[in-house]
């Protein structure tokens, strides 16, 4: 099995590898072919654009305990979704990370499905939560309405 130059170089010099405090979401993945695990955290910043303004990923981070293919499309991820709108980063796909990579052998194309996936995982989880803050910010003003 030969790795592309890209996959060893983000396997050996891993990009944003830890975990964010507090962070604005979180999501994680198993395979549960393999057995490995990842995290990504993500923290979502608001920038002004002539429409208005748009949120997007001003950090991330992330976590795996896996092989070598596992960290390399974990690194890139991060790579590529650092810096996106969350609508960008909802799109990005396995394939976009594997092409980044210039390519995975194919008996590996499976190990690239957790990053993304953790990915969307955590831009669920931050929507989820923001829903919860709205909800509750609502019932709030409702409440001190009735007083
Ligand atoms: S062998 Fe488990 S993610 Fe690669």
């Amino acid at each position: 099995m030969k790795y592309s130059k890209k996959v060893i170089e983000h396997f050996t010099n891993p990009k944003n590898v830890g975990e964010i405090k507090n962070a604005d979401g979180t999501g994680k993945v198993g395979n549960p072919v393999c057995g490995d695990i990842m995290w990504v955290y993500i923290k979502v910043g608001k920038r002004k654009t002539k429409k208005g303004e748009e949120e997007y990923i001003k950090d991330i981070k992330f976590q795996t305990m896996g092989c070598a293919a596992a960290i390399a499309t974990s690194s890139m991820l991060t790579e590529l979704a650092k810096g996106k709108t969350l609508k960008e980063a909802k799109k990005l796909s396995r394939k976009d990370i594997a092409d980044a990579l210039d390519g995975l052998p194919p008996i590996k194309m499976h190990c690239s499905n957790l990053a993304a996936d953790a990915l969307h995982k955590a831009i669920e989880d931050y929507e989820k939560k923001k829903k919860v803050r709205a909800k509750r910010r609502k019932d709030e003003n409702q409440t001190n309405t009735n007083l």
